[in-house]
């Protein structure tokens, strides 16, 4: 596809492409380029700013998520979200996050631009699974694993049956990981609260067979491998465009 092409799909505008190569901000495989209707290809590696670009239909991140962020492309009340860690021609192209993770939950969220993608991997019918690493008050038990395996009746709805696995458990508080198939509003908080051990800290690990990459500090990002993507829409049950 052609240079201009590729940095549109990164949410510049023609005319912004254009000035980013005058200005020789754009380098292709190491070389600062000047023609912004050359061709590029998916072995090529293009830099805007020293940033790698996607030269892909659609682009897909993984994000460590730090608390104090909404998972949200905007907020009315100017509240921060997750798109103030990314470059903002990234909300232009149309990025956003795949589900939501509450403000103080850390850890994986994956973002993209395929509105498609993100329907069936949120959809409760595809059964996504998320793994999620707790620090909890109280005491966790073999009773409460038992209570996750069957699916626990939180009022509202009757949360399907999960994993609960302890990694410690003290009567002042315990550490245990929680794998969930499905994403209702403060589902692990309550399913926790109700076994008797609130919250205390929450990370989502990973989503699918997705893993939150250890090297990424809160607040960084990368672009997923074409392993990472292919088992996300393997995941979803739809063909990658
Ligand atoms: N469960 C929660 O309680 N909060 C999240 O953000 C995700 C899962």
């Amino acid at each position: 596809m052609r240079l201009d092409r590729a940095l549109g799909l990164n949410g510049l505008s023609r005319r912004e492409a254009k000035d980013a190569v005058k200005r020789m901000r754009v380098s292709v495989n190491g070389s600062v380029v000047s023609d912004s209707a050359r061709d590029v290809g998916i072995n090529d590696t293009v830099l805007l700013d020293g940033r790698e670009i996607c030269l892909k239909e659609h682009m897909f991140l993984m994000l460590n998520k730090p608390a104090g962020y909404l998972s949200a492309t905007e907020d009315p009340r100017g509240e921060s979200t997750v798109m103030d860690l990314l470059p903002s021609e990234y909300l232009r192209r149309g990025v956003a996050p795949v589900g939501r993770l509450d403000k103080d939950v850390t850890g994986l969220l994956i973002l993209t631009d395929d509105g498609a993608l993100t329907h069936f991997l949120i959809s409760p019918k595809r059964g996504v699974s998320k793994q999620y690493e707790a620090l909890c008050e109280g005491m966790l038990t073999e009773s409460a694993v038992n209570a996750f395996a069957e699916g626990i009746d939180l009022g509202d709805f009757l949360a399907r049956p999960a994993k609960l696995e302890i990694i410690s458990a003290s009567p002042s508080e315990s550490r245990c990981l929680v794998t969930v198939t499905e994403g209702k509003f403060h589902q692990v908080k309550r399913m926790l609260e109700k076994v008797g051990c609130p919250v205390i800290k929450l990370k989502r690990l990973s989503m699918g067979r997705v893993l939150l990459d250890e090297q990424l500090e809160p607040g960084q990002w990368r672009c997923l491998t074409a392993q990472e993507e292919d088992a996300l829409y393997k995941a979803a049950g739809i063909e990658q465009k």
